[in-house]
């Protein structure tokens, strides 16, 4: 499990959102970390210490001024033993504590004693939140390296609507996970386009012709590229899943629009990743209405334009260009001919004749091929490792 052997310390403050603490602290223990939780007095008006106990596994420290375990000093011996502290949710009062340095509780006290990472993920009323001393405090502790995850905009527990809602948890596990795993943000300033998903290219009103593909390999690289770092736009097909947090997402439909979004977008990036299964044929026309049973039927199919051999045309030897290869048979050497006809840099080919690999999996097998014929090959592992391993490939 990634997190194995990672202690977070998770400051719990007195805010509406606090129980989506607990989906966090689920979340982090499933990743194998060991959690720790410390509350405001404020915050077990809210919630009982009791859930926190229960759901982290681990006593949950309400008090600087725990007589049974004095000897420890809390404040000290947690700062100590946290790999990082994240504040979740975090009130306008603690932003406000910790950016002046004030330490009168447990959590307040904890942090000013911090030698780890703080990570703050505010949630508080869209006026408290642009409140101009609000705002002030928050950039302050930007400016001595605090590290925030930025609130949502949307209908907020008050009934007003604006800014100031806490991060959703998978935003916020995230972003956990990307600073224990990559601190060093190795990709920071890089701009990254990736395509994910099939195209779908419609026959008539409503069937379409597509592929299995289901976006998993493409996400798995714009979320990596994300956690360390990287700006990243997702060009994505139609798939079922959640979209990263932090990318800008284009959705798109047939081959013809993904053609579009990604020639549109790829003199901006210094980097494409083009892991989508795009259609190579599309109908050659669409049919207005349903097509009727009845008789023969055949339609006609048109080539679709090739993605990644105009990227080849116009960018080869600009920009880093990635392609993948997806076969059934002769695996190396068809992946090694479109490396070389495309004008790419690297090729990640993976073949669906091996147990745990290919399009709907969370797993693959691959091999990294880059232009001088160099392999790497990459056992059957999870996509997200895969999406590393590529990564520091091209790094
Ligand atoms: C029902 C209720 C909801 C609250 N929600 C928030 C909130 O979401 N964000 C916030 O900053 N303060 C909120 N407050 C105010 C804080 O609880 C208050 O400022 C408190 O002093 C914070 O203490 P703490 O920072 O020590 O936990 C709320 C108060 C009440 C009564």
């Amino acid at each position: 499990m990634p997190l194995t052997g990672k202690n977070i310390l998770i400051g719990v403050t007195g805010g509406i959102s606090i129980y989506k603490t607990l989906d966090v602290i689920s979340a982090l223990n499933k990743l194998g970390a060991n959690v720790k939780v410390m509350m405001t007095e404020s915050a077990a008006e809210f919630v009982s210490p009791m859930t926190f106990e229960a759901m982290s596994k681990n006593p949950v420290y309400t008090s600087l001024f725990d007589k049974k375990n004095a000897w420890r000093i809390p404040h000290i011996s947690l700062s100590k033993e946290a790999d990082l502290i994240a504040i979740i949710p975090a009130t306008a009062n603690i932003i406000g504590k910790i950016a002046g340095g004030i330490a009168d509780d447990i959590v307040s006290t904890t942090v000013v004693a911090a030698t780890s990472p703080v990570m703050i993920a505010p949630a508080m009323n869209t006026n408290m939140y642009h409140n101009p001393v609000t705002q002030r405090n928050i950039e302050t502790l930007k400016s001595l390296g605090y590290l925030f995850i930025t609130p949502t905009s949307g209908v907020l527990a008050c009934g007003d609507i604006g800014d100031g809602k806490l991060a959703s948890v998978e935003a916020i596990v995230e972003a956990i996970k990307g600073q224990l795993l990559y601190p060093e943000k190795d990709l920071l300033g890089k701009k990254i386009l990736v395509t994910a998903g099939p195209t779908q290219e419609a026959i008539d009103p409503v069937r379409y012709i597509t592929n299995h593909s289901s976006g998993k390999m493409g996400y798995a690289i714009a979320k990596a590229a994300l956690l360390r770092g990287a700006e990243v736009t997702l060009v994505s097909g139609p798939v079922n899943l959640t979209v990263p947090s932090g990318a800008e997402v284009i959705n798109i439909t047939s081959a013809k629009e993904m053609y579009d979004a990604v020639m549109e977008n790829a003199e901006n990036a210094d980097i494409i990743i083009k892991a989508a299964a795009v259609a190579d044929y599309r109908p050659e026309n669409i049919a207005e209405n349903k097509i009727k049973k009845g008789g023969e039927l055949s339609i006609p199919l048109s080539q679709n334009p090739d993605i990644v051999k105009s990227l080849g045309e116009k960018f080869g030897g600009e920009k880093v260009l990635v392609g993948f290869c997806m076969e059934t048979e002769d695996l190396i050497e068809n992946a090694s001919k479109k490396l070389k006809s495309k004008n790419l840099d690297f090729i990640v080919a993976n073949s669906l004749n091996e147990e745990g690999a290919g399009f709907k999996g969370d797993t693959n097998i691959v091999t990294i091929i880059d232009k001088s014929g160099n392999k790497t090959d990459i056992p059957l592992s999870q996509k997200e490792d895969i999406a590393n391993k590529i990564l520091d490939r091209i790094k």
